[in-house]
Order: structure tokens, then C-alpha cells, then sequence
């Protein structure tokens, strides 16, 4: 190995660089964004403030007004939540200062890639147990590894991406009576469940909930998260959050966002939580596919047709999804974003031309 790369960690060597497909689509529901896009009022409201406020000041050095709105929001206290530059920012912040070399951290995979990244970064010790044949949690293996391997820090994804499962409030209060570690829960998509752990944190000092714009709230391009947690926690993380880490336009789109929420984006999500068992339905229509019930606002599908092939015949369509078979469990299965109607119809129409045509012919 050359030299100028001695230094790097090998455990970071060895790590697959996490990337995505620069491919495009007129259809893109390969991210699991608000496919009805910001609203027109918010990026007005957004827009007018900007002009009002000075581009060559450094903005706040923690965006002290999103984080109180954000805490009357969450019916929670300011002192609780960290902002962050896209929640991805936060789940590094929190293994940040708690992962060092020989820490333990567990997760349930398939999940989101970037626990697993972070945390082998940080030089910690990795135990995952994989999910249930059904693609739902094994609470029963998570609390037996949290008897055996004691980690310090759990990391469980509610709905999870991409399987779209979710932990029950009364199982995660098992696993937190279980350990003595932190157990942070990622709700990236907690908008589509209608349901959180968040009031757990009462009872349990030890969880830390995380939360995105980038989904529901549809700002992923201008990165916004939060962390809720009890002060002392928030306190420490912030720590590692570097200064300044929320620009201007972040801050007030966050904030407008906040405002205009239930007004413009609550029916947003509404709707696409129909349009979600709108979709399954007609996915499970079409022979050759079996769709899985999902908790967020996208779901994984098993195709009789090889993921890679129908993500390149979508793709030929103009209609770009995830190829997801490259996640253990999921070789037979791509994930699709829930869209609009009509990008949902679109979506059906295709599949149901690229599972005719391949019907009966041997894969
Ligand atoms: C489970 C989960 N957590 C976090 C994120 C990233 O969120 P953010 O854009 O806030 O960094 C995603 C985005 O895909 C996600 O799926």
C-alpha cells in the first residue's frame, strides 16, 4: 500500500465509501424527499426574509431561534434540542463524543448506512443483528446483544430505512431497561407513522431521538435536523457540533417551516400516507412483485425480475428508484419513494409494461 495512505485508520480503509448513483430521472423517488415539493409560500416567506437580513454576518452561533421554536414544536424544552446541518450531522455529533476505539455500538441491518460508516470511523466495535425474516425488528436478539455485548450506544432507525418497520414504544422501553448505554433512535420519517418515541425520554434519560427537514418537511437541499434529548445529553453533544454549523438561509427557512407547518405541509403528509397503501395495493396487483407494508413514505418491493434490471429499465422510463440489493436480506428487492398521483401512476404503469413483457420468459 503507498505510503501517504499508511496513516489513514484501516478500519477506514477497508470501509466501501458510501455513495450514491449520480444517475437522474423526470421521476426521482430514489431519496424518499417530498415529492410535492416546498411550497410556494414558504419559499416566498423564506426568500423575503433573506433580503432583510445581513448575508456578511456570520449567523447565529447556535440557531437559538429554530431551536425554540423547534422546542414549542416538540412540546419540549430549548435546552433539549441540538440543530444540526441535516440529522446526519447529529448522528455523527452523538458518536462523536461517545465512540473511541474498543466502544460498542449495536444496530439492526439492514438500515441506513451511515450508523454503521460513522461509527467504524470512529473505531468502534460494530454488532448487528439482522431483522426478522419479515424484515421487522428481532427485539428478542436486541436484548439478548444488550445482556451479552453491552453497548454503549444502540442505534435503532423508526421507520426504519429502508425496510419501513418501526419499534413499538413498549419494546424500546424494554431495550432501555436493558441497558446501561445511550439508545438513539433515528425518526427521519416519524411524520409518515404518526407516532413517536420522544415521550420515552421522560422516563428514560438515556434516549435520543433524531429527526429531519429533509423529509416531511421538505428542505432536504438546504440540510436541517434536531435532536431531541434530556438537557445534559444535548449539552455534551453540542460539543462536537462545530460552530455556525446552520447557515442564514437554513435558519430561516427552519424557521418558516416551523411556522407554516401544519398549514402547508400536514396536508402534504396526509396525502402521502394515502398514496402510500394506494401504491401497495397496486404494486401487490402486479404478478412478479410483493410489495412490503411500510411505516414511512417509501417501501421495499421483492421483484421476480433482478433489482438491478428493473432499476435500468425505470431508468429508461425516466423514473430513477433504489436499488437496494446490495443491503443483506434484500437481493431480490428494489425501494421506490412514495410520489405524487400522478408520478405513483406513472411508476404502476411501467412496471406493469416491464412485468408484462417479461412474464413467462425465464429470468
Ligand atoms: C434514516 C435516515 N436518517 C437520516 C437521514 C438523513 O437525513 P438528513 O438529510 O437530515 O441528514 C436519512 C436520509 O435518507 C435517513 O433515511
Amino acid at each position: 500500500l503507498a505510503s501517504h495512505l499508511d496513516k489513514i485508520k484501516e478500519s477506514v480503509r477497508k470501509l466501501r465509501a458510501y455513495s450514491l448513483k449520480p444517475d437522474r430521472g423526470a421521476i426521482k423517488i430514489n431519496q424518499n424527499e417530498n415529492p410535492f415539493g416546498t411550497p410556494e409560500r414558504i419559499k416566498r416567506e423564506v426568500l423575503a426574509r433573506m433580503t432583510q437580513r445581513s448575508w456578511e454576518r456570520y449567523p447565529d452561533f447556535i440557531p437559538t431561534v429554530v431551536r425554540e421554536k423547534l422546542a414549542s414544536f416538540c412540546d419540549w424544552t430549548p435546552e433539549g434540542i441540538v440543530v444540526g446541518n441535516g440529522s446526519n450531522e447529529l448522528i455523527q455529533s452523538l458518536l462523536m463524543v461517545s465512540i473511541t476505539e474498543g466502544r460498542r455500538v449495536l444496530i439492526s441491518e439492514p438500515t441506513f448506512a451511515l450508523y454503521r460508516q460513522v461509527a467504524t470511523v470512529l473505531g468502534g466495535e460494530i454488532k448487528s443483528i439482522p431483522l426478522k425474516e419479515d424484515l421487522t425488528y428481532d427485539i428478542d436478539e436486541l436484548l439478548s446483544a444488550v445482556e451479552t455485548f453491552r453497548p454503549d450506544v444502540t442505534i435503532i432507525c423508526s421507520p426504519n430505512n429502508p425496510t419501513g418497520c418501526v419499534i413499538e414504544d413498549q419494546d424500546l422501553s424494554r431495550l432501555l431497561d436493558a441497558t446501561t448505554g445511550l439508545v438513539a433512535i433515528d425518526e427521519a420519517y416519524y411524520e409518515f407513522r404518526q407516532a413517536s418515541a420522544k415521550s420515552l425520554i421522560a422516563r428514560y434519560p438515556n434516549l435520543v431521538v433524531f429527526r429531519t427537514f429533509s423529509k416531511a418537511m421538505a428542505l432536504a437541499g438546504l440540510r436541517v435536523g434536531y435532536l431531541i434529548a434530556v438537557p445534559e445529553i444535548a449539552t455534551e453533544v453540542s460539543k462536537s457540533v462545530l460552530p455556525y454549523n446552520l447557515n442564514l438561509m437554513s435558519q430561516i427557512a427552519a424557521e418558516v417551516t416551523l411556522e407554516m407547518y401544519t398549514e402547508e405541509l400536514l396536508p402534504l403528509v396526509d396525502m402521502i400516507i394515502k398514496e402510500r397503501d394506494l401504491l401497495y395495493e397496486s404494486l401487490k396487483a402486479i404478478t412478479g412483485l410483493e410489495p412490503l407494508k411500510s411505516s414511512g413514505n417509501f417501501m421495499v418491493v421483492r421483484s421476480s425480475i433482478s433489482p438491478k434490471r428493473v432499476y435500468d429499465e425505470l431508468l429508461n422510463r425516466d423514473i430513477l428508484i433504489r436499488d437496494v440489493s446490495g443491503y443483506p436480506m434484500l437481493q431480490d428487492y428494489f425501494r421506490v419513494s412514495v410520489g405524487t398521483p400522478s408520478e405513483n401512476a406513472s411508476l404502476i404503469s411501467a412496471l406493469k409494461e416491464i412485468f408484462s413483457e417479461t412474464s413467462g420468459r425465464i429470468q
